[in-house]
C-alpha cells in the first residue's frame, strides 16, 4: 500500500537528498515536499524527479497552518518528515527572530495540524547542537541534557521540547534523529565544506573561524538519509535517536583536506576571529539506532569527501550563482 509522505524543506540540503533516497528506494511511497524556498531552497536538487507521478511539489511555509492543513487533508498524508528550518549558525546570530519562527512556531504549527489531521508518524529532523559543546572527551548520548548555546541551537532545542510535549499530551507518534554535521552534494555553499570547496576552486581565501580548533564529527549524506527511513519506518514512539559517523576532524584539518584534494595550497587559509560562543566539540554516540534499528554509516570521511569535492568541481552551474546572491560578509560566512 503506498504511503504518502510530507517533506518539509524538500528543496534544501537534506531534505532534497532524504527525497531522492526514497524515490530512488521505493515504489510504494508518495513524497509532498513543502517548502517555502528561501535562500536555502532549490528546486533544482530534484530537477530529476519532478516529472514524477509519486512526487509533487507545493510551495508553502510551514507557520503557515491553512496551507499546512490543505496539503494534510488534499494527499491524506500519513507521515511528516520535518527538515524545515533556518540552518545556519551565523545567521542566527545576526538575526534571531526568523529561527524562532519558523524553527519553533512553525514546529509547533505542523504537530498541532499532524494531531488534528490524525497523522499517523512525526519525524523531526533535529541536532546535535541541542547538547552543547563537548570537551577533548565523552559523547552524547540520547539521555544527554539540553545545552544550547547559540540562537540556532536553542530554537532546535525548543522545537525538540514541543515534540516531547506533543507526544506526550496527544499521543503523536514522534521520532526525533538527532544529526551530527552532515555534508554532501547540494550543500549551500554557507557551511564549512562547500564554502571550503568553492572559495578554494576561485583561489580565493579560505576563512576559518578561531584557529579552527573546533571538532566536528562529518556524517556523508547517503547515511543520514538511510537513517531517517529507518527511523520513519521503525523508530518506537517518542524515541530520540542520536546519528553520526565516528569521523571526528578538526575544523583546520577539514580544510586543508579539501585544499590537499584540489591541489590547491594552504596558504589561501586565513583566520578570523571565532564565532562567540563557539562550540569546541560535538560527538554523537550512535549505540542506540545500531542497536534496536540495524542503522551504521559506511562512508568514511575521506571517501565522502572525495565524493563531494567531486560534485561541487563537477556542478559549478549549480553554486556559482548561489555566491552573488549571498548577503552575509565573507568573515561570517564559514561554520562548522
Ligand atoms: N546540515 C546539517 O549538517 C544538519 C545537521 C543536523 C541537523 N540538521 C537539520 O536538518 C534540517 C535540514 O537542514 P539543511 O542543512 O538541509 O538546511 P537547508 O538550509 O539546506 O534547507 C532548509 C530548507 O527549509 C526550507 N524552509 C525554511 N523555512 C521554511 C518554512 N518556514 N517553511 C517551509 N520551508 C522552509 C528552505 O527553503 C530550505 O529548502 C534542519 O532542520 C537542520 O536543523 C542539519
Amino acid at each position: 500500500m503506498q504511503m504518502n509522505i510530507m517533506v518539509t524543506g524538500g528543496a534544501g540540503f537534506l531534505g532534497s537528498n532524504f527525497i531522492g533516497y526514497m524515490l530512488d528506494t521505493y515504489t510504494d511511497c508518495r513524497i509532498i515536499n513543502f517548502d517555502k524556498l528561501t535562500y536555502a531552497g532549490n528546486l533544482d536538487n530534484l530537477a530529476g524527479y519532478s516529472w514524477r507521478s509519486d512526487y509533487q511539489f507545493v510551495l508553502g511555509d510551514i507557520c503557515d497552518r491553512a496551507a499546512v492543513d490543505k496539503v494534510l487533508r488534499h494527499y491524506e498524508i500519513e507521515a511528516i518528515v520535518n527538515f524545515a528550518a533556518e540552518s545556519h549558525v551565523d545567521r542566527s546570530i545576526a538575526d534571531p527572530s526568523a529561527f524562532a519562527m519558523t524553527n519553533v512556531v512553525g514546529t509547533q504549527t505542523l504537530l498541532d495540524a499532524a494531531v488534528s489531521a490524525g497523522v499517523r508518524r512525526f519525524v523531526q529532523i533535529s541536532t546535535d547542537e541541542v547538547y552543547g559543546s563537548l570537551g577533548d572527551t565523552g559523547w552524547f548520548t540520547e539521555e544527554s541534557g539540553y545545552a544550547p548555546n547559540n540562537p540556532y541551537s536553542a530554537s532546535k532545542a525548543a522545537a525538540d521540547m514541543f515534540i516531547r510535549a506533543y507526544y506526550q499530551t496527544y499521543g503523536l507518534h514522534v521520532n526525533y534523529v538527532r544529526c551530527s554535521n552532515t555534508y554532501g552534494p547540494r550543500q549551500y555553499p554557507e557551511k564549512l565544506i562547500p564554502r571550503t570547496i568553492t572559495d578554494a576552486i576561485a583561489d580565493r581565501p579560505v576563512i576559518i573561524h578561531g584557529e579552527g580548533q573546533s571538532i566536528r564529527d562529518w556524517l556523508y549524506i547517503g547515511d543520514n538519509a538511510a537513517a531517517i527511513d529507518l527511523v520513519l519506518k521503525k523508530g518506537e514512539p517518542g524515541e530520540i535517536y542520536n546519528i553520526g559517523a565516528e569521523q571526528e576532524r578538526r575544523t583546520i584539518d577539514v580544510a586543508k583536506a579539501v585544499l590537499d584534494q584540489l591541489g590547491k595550497p594552504h596558504s589561501l587559509i586565513c583566520f578570523t576571529e571565532d564565532r562567540p560562543s563557539q562550540d569546541y566539540r560535538y560527538a554523537n554516540k550512535f549505540d542506540k539506532i545500531r542497536r534496536e534499528l540495524g542503522w551504521y554509516p559506511v562512508c568514511r570521511f575521506e571517501e565522502g569527501l572525495m565524493l563531494t569535492v567531486d560534485w561541487y568541481v563537477r556542478n559549478r552551474q549549480w553554486w556559482s550563482p548561489l555566491l552573488t546572491k549571498d548577503s552575509l560578509p565573507v568573515s561570517s560566512r564559514i561554520s562548522g
